[in-house]
């Protein structure tokens, strides 16, 4: 697959097949996402990566942590079809900081952010489904808690071999977001 390709046919997967990532791969995600650049090169991601009984775990004490939670105001009841996705998907990776920059721009979460993107890519080169979630956000302290994480809960990401091929979600065009100067 070349590049362009790789970006071109990456989606947001929310159908996964229960069978499981090769080690090799989720490492080869892993290093991926610790080679993205990052503000004063802090590499400030860190990844919890769950799979077996502990992802099992980790994704019903979310689900009955949500349910607590759903009723309050701000809160898509829609999150919990993210949980329900995680639930399906053989790996959960919850993605942290570890180093809070205090501009408001948060150069902390741009790195992490690039990181994610960056497995995201290689995940697809995989053949493995992916999909970034921030619905953990609602309650993100409590997870941390659970844990035993002392740094910011940025977002979880699902992986797993996609059971669905969704078709390109719209796009605006190059023109839309893009102002030239000369
Ligand atoms: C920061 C961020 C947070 C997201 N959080 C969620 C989420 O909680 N649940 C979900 O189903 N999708 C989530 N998504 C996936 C987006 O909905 C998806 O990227 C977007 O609709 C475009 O679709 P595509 O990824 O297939 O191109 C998130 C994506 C990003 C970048």
């Amino acid at each position: 697959m070349t590049f362009d390709e790789i970006i071109a046919k990456r989606r947001s997967i929310r159908k996964f097949k229960k069978d499981p990532i090769k080690s090799e791969d989720i490492e080869a995600i892993l290093d991926a996402g610790n080679k993205a650049p990052s503000a004063k090169n802090l590499q400030q991601w860190r990844f919890y990566v769950y799979q077996g009984e502990a992802k099992d775990k980790l994704v019903k004490f979310i689900l009955d942590e949500f349910d607590k939670i759903s009723n309050k105001p701000g809160v898509s009841k829609y999150a919990r079809y993210s949980f329900q996705i995680m639930d399906e998907a053989p790996v959960a990776i919850l993605v942290y900081s570890a180093q809070v920059m205090e501009h408001p721009a948060r150069p902390d979460i741009q790195s992490v952010s690039a990181a994610i993107q960056n497995m995201l890519l290689k995940a697809q080169e995989l053949g493995i489904g992916s999909l970034w979630i921030c619905d953990v956000l609602y309650f993100d302290e409590t997870i941390m808690k659970h844990v035993g994480a002392e740094m910011p809960l940025l977002a979880a990401i699902s992986l797993g071999y996609a059971n669905e091929s969704p078709a390109s979600r719209t796009r605006l065009t190059v023109d839309d977001v893009t102002t030239w100067f000369e």
